[in-house]
């Protein structure tokens, strides 16, 4: 696996340090918001490592909603569009809504997921990014809370994946050219 890694981008250490700092700001935001109520929900599957470091860094009530959308299928490396492959599974109506998501690359993923968590009509809305490439993502598409700004690579690793490989590897890394050119 490591082989198809061009270099690391950031270590499981510096994940760890910058994900502890997103928390403590999240937590800062809905301090006056608990009794409304808060749900995360969490855009499958690229973000379940992300999710599951991030709520524990949090000391607050929540609820967590799981939504899959698909948007790099098989082996693509551009985006092919966002596809619900599953549904939100709680409802969150009048619930304050943070939508968590591994990266924010075209936009097109937030934009659809947001659009569809409207009609439920939340207390709010906000969004959280461990990535975001700042020279891609459209100005409509914005995300309150992000960890860290990359340039335009194709990145695996903490829960990203290339044709669902690579999730496992515990740093953020850019994927060698060869993996996908062949
Ligand atoms: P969009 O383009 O909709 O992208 O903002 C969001 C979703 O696409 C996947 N994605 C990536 N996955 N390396 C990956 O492993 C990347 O560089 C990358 N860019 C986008 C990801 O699932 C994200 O939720």
């Amino acid at each position: 696996m490591e082989a198809d890694i061009d270099h690391v981008l950031f270590s499981r250490e510096d994940i760890a340090r910058r994900v502890s700092e997103m928390a403590s700001d999240i937590a800062r935001t809905y301090h006056d918001e608990e009794d409304v109520g808060l749900t995360l929900v969490t855009i499958l599957s690229g973000s379940l490592i992300f999710l599951a470091d991030l709520i524990r860094e949090l000391p607050m009530r929540m609820k967590i909603g799981l939504i899959t959308v698909s948007s790099y299928p098989g082996k693509s490396t551009s985006s092919q569009g966002a596809r619900v492959l599953q549904e939100l599974n709680t409802d969150v109506t009048g619930r304050h809504v943070l939508v968590v998501d591994d990266i924010l690359d075209t936009g097109n993923t937030l934009r659809y997921v947001c659009g569809q968590l409207r009609e439920a009509e939340p207390a709010s809305i906000r969004t959280c990014v461990l990535l975001r490439k700042p020279s891609k993502a459209p100005p409509d598409v914005q995300a309150d809370f992000v960890g860290f700004d990359i340039d335009d690579v194709f990145v695996v690793g903490y829960g990203l994946d290339y044709d669902d490989h690579y999730r496992n590897f515990p740093h953020i890394g850019v994927l060698h050219e060869r993996v996908y050119a062949s």
